[in-house]
């Protein structure tokens, strides 16, 4: 039995050992949490751990006993959507959207993390995020627009 906080909530769940918490995420529907490799190179399975971004294949699911765990589904409330997503879809930053949720939290960890963060900065933290369709640029900007409003989470 293990308890954690998933997106705000008190999580407690009998769990194999062994189970990584990407299977127990996709197991309890949290879909934006995708699978990219076994080996974490992907960032498909981005997720933030205590605010820190995570590979959740990488991490069994024992290790965030206790921990605060993000995934990008709690970051819209219906149509309600955070305005880092709203930043991408003005940008037109989304192509088949396999990497964006990962993005988000990307983003998302550095602009809680560091005052003021650059171009530089962002895309350093993207580098963590594999894009297969390749759309680099306007994640960049979307970014950039949504660090500029001062309004992180
Ligand atoms: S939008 Fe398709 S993988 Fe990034």
């Amino acid at each position: 039995m293990i308890q954690f906080q998933l997106n705000g909530k008190q999580v407690s769940a009998n769990v194999r050992p062994g189970t990584t918490l990407l299977d127990f995420l996709r197991d309890k529907g949290y879909f934006s949490v995708k699978y990219g490799s076994d080996k974490g190179e992907t960032g498909a399975d981005t997720i933030l751990v205590d605010g820190n971004m995570m590979n959740a294949s990488l991490m069994l699911i024992h290790t965030v006993s206790g921990k605060n765990i993000e995934t990008v589904e709690s970051f819209a409330h219906g149509q309600d959507v955070h305005p880092l997503q709203d930043s991408f879809i003005e940008e037109g930053a989304i192509q088949c959207g396999y990497c964006t949720p990962g993005m988000v939290l990307a983003i998302e960890s550095l602009a809680r993390e560091k005052d003021n963060p650059n171009e530089s900065d962002v895309k350093d933290v993207l580098a963590g995020v594999y894009c297969r369709c390749t759309g680099y640029v306007k994640p960049v900007k979307a970014a950039m627009n949504y660090l500029a409003t001062g309004e992180p989470k």
